[in-house]
C-alpha cells in the first residue's frame, strides 16, 4: 500500500509525477490560492505526509488531529507557520528546503535594497505619469550603495551570500547574530556589532534572520531611532520581526530614510495598510526565492525530505 500524501498547492507535473508514482497523492489544485483551513483539517486526518507552503498555519490543533501522520514538509526555508514543539510531541518530522534559495534570495535582498536606495519605482512612476518635464539636479536624488555600511541581523547563508555580493560595491559590513560566524567574518571582512552599534553605525539596516519568540518585534521604536536618518531599513526575511507600527511612525516622521519590504506580518498586505501609503517604502509581495529554476529545486527538495521519511530514513533537511 502507498503512503497517503496531501499536497497544499498545485505544482509543476514533474513533481506531482514524482509524487504520485511513491505515494497515493491528493492535492489542492490551485496554483495561487492557498488550501482553506476547513480543507486542510480534513485531509490531514487521513495523510501520512503533508506537502505544505509557508501559507499554511500547521499549528497544534492541526497536528491533533493527524493521526497517521509522520511527516510535514514545508516548502520553505523558515517554518515559522509549524507548531515545532507540537510536532515533536506528536512524533512527526518536520522539514524545510534550506541552501537551494540562498542566492536567488540574496539577488532580491540587494535588488530591493538597491530599488529603495535609488528609488527606482518612484522614478519608474514619474516618468510614466509625464511628470518628467526637464533634467533637474536634485531630481529624484536617493543614497549611495557603494563605499557604504550594511548591518546584516543575521548571518546564515543568506546573510553571507548577501554580504559577499556587498563586497562587490565596496561597503563596510558589520553584522549581528546569535553567535558569532568567525568563518564569514575572514572570508568576506565583516565586523561583528552589538545590535544597538550596528543600527546606529549602518547607512542600510538589512534583516535576515528567522522569525522566532526571540525574534518577534526585534526592530521597534526604540531600533528604529538609533538608525541613521539617513538609514534604510530592507526586511526579506519575516515581517513580524519588525514592528510594522513603528516602522509607519519612523519613516513618516522622517527618523528614517527608507523601507524595502518583500515580507509582512500579515500576508498578502492589505492595501489599507498604512506602509502602503508611504512613498519612501517599497514593497513586494514576498518573492525572495521566486525564480524558476529556484523555485522547481525547493520543490524537488520538499519532494526528497518526504518520501524519505514515508520510506523510513533520515530526510537531509529535517528541522527543530
Ligand atoms: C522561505 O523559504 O522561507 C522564503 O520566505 C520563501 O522562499
Amino acid at each position: 500500500m502507498k503512503p497517503k500524501v496531501y499536497l497544499t498547492r498545485k505544482l509543476p507535473d514533474e513533481i506531482i509525477n514524482q509524487l504520485s508514482e511513491k505515494c497515493e497523492l491528493r492535492m489542492w489544485s490551485s496554483e495561487e490560492e492557498p488550501v482553506p483551513r476547513a480543507v486542510l483539517e480534513r485531509e490531514i486526518q487521513e495523510v501520512d505526509g503533508l506537502f505544505c507552503m509557508l501559507t499554511e498555519e500547521i499549528d497544534r490543533s492541526l497536528l491533533e488531529n493527524a493521526s497517521n501522520l509522520k511527516v510535514v514538509a514545508n516548502m520553505a526555508v523558515g517554518y515559522n507557520n509549524i507548531d515545532i514543539s507540537a510536532a515533536k510531541e506528536k512524533g512527526v518530522v518536520v522539514t524545510n528546503t534550506p541552501g537551494v534559495l540562498t542566492e536567488t534570495t540574496a539577488d532580491l535582498t540587494f535588488a530591493l535594497l538597491m530599488a529603495t536606495a535609488r528609488r527606482i519605482p518612484e522614478a519608474s512612476t514619474y516618468l510614466r505619469k509625464g511628470k518628467w518635464e526637464a533634467w533637474s539636479p536634485m531630481q529624484l536624488t536617493g543614497q549611495d550603495i557603494h563605499g557604504s555600511t550594511l548591518g546584516i541581523i543575521g548571518m546564515g547563508r543568506i546573510g553571507e551570500a548577501v554580504a559577499k555580493r556587498a563586497r562587490g560595491f565596496d561597503m563596510n559590513i558589520l553584522y549581528h547574530n546569535r553567535r558569532r560566524n568567525q568563518e564569514a567574518e575572514d572570508k568576506l571582512e565583516l565586523q561583528y556589532a552589538e545590535l544597538d552599534q550596528l543600527l546606529k553605525e549602518s547607512d542600510f539596516v538589512c534583516v535576515l534572520t528567522p522569525l522566532t519568540a526571540e525574534t518577534k518585534n526585534l526592530i521597534g521604536v526604540k531600533e528604529l531611532r538609533m538608525m541613521k536618518k539617513t538609514g534604510i531599513l530592507i526586511n526579506t526575511a519575516r515581517g513580524g520581526i519588525v514592528n510594522e507600527e513603528a516602522l509607519y511612525h519612523a519613516l513618516k516622521e522622517e527618523d528614517i530614510w527608507a523601507a524595502g519590504l518583500d515580507v509582512f506580518a500579515e500576508e498578502p498586505v492589505s492595501l489599507q495598510h498604512p506602509l502602503l501609503t508611504l512613498p519612501n517604502v517599497v514593497t513586494l509581495p514576498h518573492i525572495g526565492s521566486a525564480s524558476v529554476t529556484t523555485r522547481l529545486k525547493m520543490a524537488e527538495v520538499a519532494t526528497e525530505n518526504l518520501l524519505k521519511v514515508l520510506d523510513g530514513e533520515k530526510p537531509p533537511h529535517p528541522v527543530g
